[in-house]
């Protein structure tokens, strides 16, 4: 039988939880792993009522877990600069490094690996994207003879809830207060609804798959605060659905990392994962195209893949697997072509249709739909359109000409991914 003795520091909702896990589910681990995990000491700089930590010492300054005779630090108390310093005092006292934190490694990866490498101890973060539905060692180990050319899906649970919820037919703000009402969003939402959340995680996943470095240059980022109900009606009928996707695809050397709404086509296999689940689509040379989904947040779902990362530690036999210094261009976002849905707002005159579209053809936009809805009162309606292929850098100017129009009155857009 193996042993492995850690410390944990932080004891919040994670914490807590690889703490129960790791008693609940002890018998399972020693079977599948032959390993023993103990806890020797953790740093909690208050009690937590929601868990009795029994006879482990307890360090209210969690910088002196490292002095402990331990193997690894799990770090989960979350945040960047405590957590880099924690990180890099331990890497540095030669103990391997754990961590759910997905802030600190896109902010701070290529520094922390290297530093870790530099000491010959191993820093591993598999519950850092999506908890512990596995995709980190996925990218690392199992496809490690495939080429990656695509990874794409909703690294955000939050905004699948909501998304989901609209597409059934509610509102953002009333979906928004049912997420945090069940417990899936944050009092201030803002890190999962406009887009962060998952720009981190995809900026994370890009990083082992392509060598793109942590943190990555500026890439676009745009959240699910701009889009309404009747946008799903609208798409429905032309065949999609909308997803809050992060997207990370690899072309001629260079990298497209973005994270924003798109319009999927309904029979796809993102478009049927709802709820607060994560999903993820990997498209590969050797095994086609993966799918991998499951709960990306939550106490067990986290601490499943903080103990699978301590069991792959316990291995003597792993190999090296951050590629992460080998930094590759990422492709200005503005050079890309997408498909745009367009909602336009418009008056109920004649000609008004014919006036839109020869804004899209001065532009040199085909426009591969265009029709007119039913009226939303006696002056308003709206015409949808579907455009073929254009340059992202033609967007903005577009919508300037658009609105320029008196008889345009409002204007919403949304990309659209092929599937
Ligand atoms: N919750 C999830 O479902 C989930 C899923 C995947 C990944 N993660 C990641 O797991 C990590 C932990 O999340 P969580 O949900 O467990 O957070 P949490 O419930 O807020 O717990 C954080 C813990 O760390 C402690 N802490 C924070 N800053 C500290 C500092 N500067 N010094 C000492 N202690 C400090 C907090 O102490 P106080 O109570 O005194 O503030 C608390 O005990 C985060 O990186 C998060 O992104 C969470």
């Amino acid at each position: 039988m193996n042993k492995l003795k850690i410390g944990i520091c932080g004891w919040g909702n994670v914490a807590t939880g690889l703490f129960k896990t790791l008693q609940t589910n002890a018998a399972e681990i020693k079977k599948s792993s032959n390993l023993e995990i103990e806890i020797i000491a953790i740093g909690a700089r208050r009690d937590n009522p929601k868990c009795d930590p029994g006879n482990v010492i307890i360090e209210r300054d969690i910088f002196k877990i490292i002095d402990h005779d331990i193997d690894v630090i799990v770090e989960l108390i979350g945040g960047v600069d405590v957590a880099r310093e924690l990180i890099l005092k331990a890497l540095n006292a030669k103990k391997h490094v754990v961590t759910a934190n997905k802030a600190v490694i896109f902010n701070h990866g290529d520094e922390l690996f290297s530093v870790a490498n530099k000491n010959g101890v191993k820093l591993l973060y598999e519950s850092s994207v999506c908890a512990g539905t596995p995709i980190i060692k996925l990218l690392n180990q199992e496809l490690a003879a495939s080429k990656i050319s695509k990874i794409s899906g909703m690294l955000n649970g939050t905004s699948n809830f909501i998304l989901s919820n609209m597409e059934e037919g509610m509102e953002f703000e009333p979906t928004l207060k049912l997420a945090q009402e069940k417990g899936y969003a944050e009092p201030d939402p803002s890190f999962d609804i406009e887009g962060t959340d998952a720009a981190h995680k995809i900026g994370i996943l890009s990083s082992l798959a392509f060598g793109s470095s942590l943190p990555p240059k500026d890439f676009y980022i745009e959240g699910i605060n701009g889009i309404y109900k009747d946008d799903f009606k609208y798409a429905y009928e032309m065949g999609y659905t909308i997803k809050h996707l992060a997207i990370a695809k690899s072309t001629n050397n260079t990298i497209d990392l973005r994270a924003h709404p798109s319009l999927v086509k309904l029979d796809s296999y993102l478009a049927n994962l709802k709820g607060v689940r994560n999903g993820i689509e990997v498209e590969t040379d050797l095994l086609g195209t993966l799918h991998i989904a499951g709960s990306g947040a939550g106490q067990e779902a986290t601490a499943s893949g903080v103990i699978s990362d301590l069991i792959y530690l316990s291995d003597s036999k792993i190999r090296e697997v951050n590629n992460i210094n080998e930094s590759s261009e990422l492709i200005d976002f503005f050079d890309l072509d997408f498909q745009y849905y367009f909602y336009i707002e418009a008056s109920d005159v004649s000609g008004v249709m014919a006036s839109i579209s020869s804004i899209f053809a001065n532009k040199d936009i085909s426009i591969e739909s265009i029709s007119q809805k039913e009226n939303l009162n006696d002056d308003l309606v709206p015409i949808i359109i579907i455009t073929d292929p254009f340059k992202e850098k033609d967007y903005q100017e577009l919508v300037d000409n658009l609105l320029a129009l008196d008889s345009v009155n409002k204007i919403r857009s949304i990309r659209i991914e092929p599937q």
